[in-house]
C-alpha cells in the first residue's frame, strides 16, 4: 500500500507541477485527489502520462484518510483549510507564505536541513521557503559549511510565474498589446512589465522594504543559521519561468574561488556551470523545466577581506515550491512514515 496524497490548487501555477513531479519521481501513491476552489468545478487535471483527475471543491472536502497533502492554494486560504486538514490526520506540506515563520511549523529545504522535518509532530503541518530563498540557501549551504557566511547581498530577478497564472498572462497580454499599439493597463503587477522591470514584489514593510525582500531575510536565518545577515533587492523581470540571483557573500573565514567551485560541484541539487565565455553561464529561459539549482559567476569579491559573488539560477515552479515539497513528502514518507511500499530513496 502507497500513500494517499491530496493537491490543493492543483489547477494553478505550483499545483500543476506538484502533480507532475510525484508522477515523475514516482512517489508512492495510492490515490491522487485535486482539489482547487469551486470556480474550478467540472475541471480536470492530468497526472502522469494516463491518469486525468476530476478536480474536487476544497471548502467541504473531507480530509479523513489523507495521508499528505501538498498545498499552495494562497496563504488566506491555507490558515483556514490546513489545520482541519492536519486534524483529519494528514501532514500538510504548505507552499504558501501562511506557516513559515511560525516556530511550531519546520521549514524545509532537504538539501539544507532535512533534520527539521521531524518538527510536523507539533502541528501537523511542514512549511516550503519561498521560492527565491529555496534556491539561494540550497547554493548557500556547502559554502556556509566551509567558511561560516557572515551576511549576504542578494539582488533578484523574478519571473512572473512567481505571481501565478494571472501574472503570466499579463507578461504575455501586455507584450502582444506592446506590438499591436494597444493601450497597456497593470492589473495583477502594479507597473507595466512587458519589456521592463518591477523592483516591487508583495507588499511594502514600515522599513522600506518589500515583504519578498524579509522572507529572504527571515526564512534564510530560519532554514540556514540565525546569526546570517541578509540584505534583499528583489525585482520582478518579464521572463515566464525562473529565477535568477546575483549574491554577493562575505564570510568569516577565507575561502578561494576554487575552494568554492570544488563544494558547491559536489554539493546534492547543485550543478556549476561556469566557463568565463560565451555560453559558459545558466540562465532563467534554460533552467525551465529542469531540476537543479545551477550556479555560475563564481569569483572573488576584492572589496572585503573573505568575499564571494555568484550567479545562482533556477526553476521557480519545481525547486522553487513543487519539488522542493515533494522531496520533503519523500523524506517524510521514507523516514517518518510507515506505509507497506517503501518510498523511493531519490537522490536530491
Ligand atoms: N509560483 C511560485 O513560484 C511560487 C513559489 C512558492 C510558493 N508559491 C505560493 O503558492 C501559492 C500558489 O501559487 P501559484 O503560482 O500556483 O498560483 P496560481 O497559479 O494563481 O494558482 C492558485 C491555485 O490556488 C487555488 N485556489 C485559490 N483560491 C482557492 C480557494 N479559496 N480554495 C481552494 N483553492 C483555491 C486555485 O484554484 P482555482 O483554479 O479554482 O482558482 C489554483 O489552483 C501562492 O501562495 C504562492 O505564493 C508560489
Amino acid at each position: 500500500m502507497g500513500f494517499k496524497v491530496a493537491v490543493v490548487g492543483a489547477t494553478g501555477n505550483v499545483g500543476r507541477e506538484m502533480l507532475a513531479a510525484l508522477a515523475e519521481r514516482e512517489f508512492p501513491c495510492d490515490e491522487v485527489i485535486a482539489l482547487a476552489s469551486s470556480r474550478s468545478i467540472g475541471r480536470q487535471v492530468s497526472f502522469g502520462e494516463d491518469d486525468i483527475l476530476d478536480v474536487q471543491v476544497l471548502d467541504n472536502f473531507d480530509f479523513k484518510g489523507v495521508d499528505i497533502v501538498l498545498s499552495s492554494p494562497g496563504a488566506k486560504v491555507s490558515a483556514a483549510f490546513a489545520p482541519r486538514a492536519a486534524k483529519a490526520g494528514a501532514i500538510v506540506i504548505d507552499n504558501t507564505s501562511q506557516w513559515r515563520m511560525d516556530p511550531d511549523v519546520p521549514l524545509v529545504v532537504p538539501e539544507v536541513n532535512p533534520q527539521a522535518i521531524k518538527g510536523y509532530e507539533k502541528k501537523g503541518i511542514i512549511a516550503n521557503p519561498n521560492c527565491s530563498t529555496i534556491q539561494m540557501v540550497v547554493a548557500l549551504k556547502p559554502l556556509h559549511d566551509l567558511a561560516k557566511i557572515k551576511r549576504v547581498v542578494v539582488a533578484t530577478y523574478q519571473s512572473v510565474s512567481g505571481g501565478g497564472r494571472a501574472a503570466m498572462d499579463e507578461l504575455f497580454a501586455q507584450t502582444r498589446s506592446v506590438y499591436v499599439n494597444d493601450p497597456i493597463k497593470p492589473e495583477v503587477l502594479t507597473k507595466q512589465i512587458a519589456f521592463n522591470v518591477i523592483p516591487h514584489i508583495d507588499v511594502f514593510m514600515a522599513d522600506g522594504s518589500t515583504k519578498e525582500e524579509w522572507k529572504m531575510a527571515v526564512e534564510t536565518r530560519k532554514i540556514l543559521d540565525p546569526d546570517i545577515a541578509v540584505t534583499a533587492t528583489c525585482v520582478r523581470v518579464p521572463v515566464f519561468i525562473g529565477h535568477a540571483e546575483a549574491v554577493n557573500v562575505e564570510f568569516e573565514q577565507p575561502l578561494s574561488e576554487v575552494q568554492a567551485r570544488s563544494a558547491l560541484k559536489k554539493a546534492p541539487g547543485v550543478i556549476v556551470v561556469d566557463h568565463r565565455a560565451d555560453e559558459g553561464y545558466v540562465t532563467p529561459a534554460e533552467a525551465a523545466g529542469e531540476d537543479a539549482v545551477y550556479v555560475s559567476r563564481i569569483r572573488k569579491d576584492p572589496t572585503v577581506p573573505n568575499g564571494l559573488n555568484l550567479w545562482v539560477v533556477s526553476d521557480n515552479l519545481r525547486k522553487g515550491a513543487a519539488l522542493n515539497a515533494v522531496q520533503i513528502a519523500e523524506v517524510l514518507a521514507r523516514d517518518y512514515l510507515k506505509s507497506a511500499v517503501a518510498a523511493p530513496a531519490r537522490a536530491l
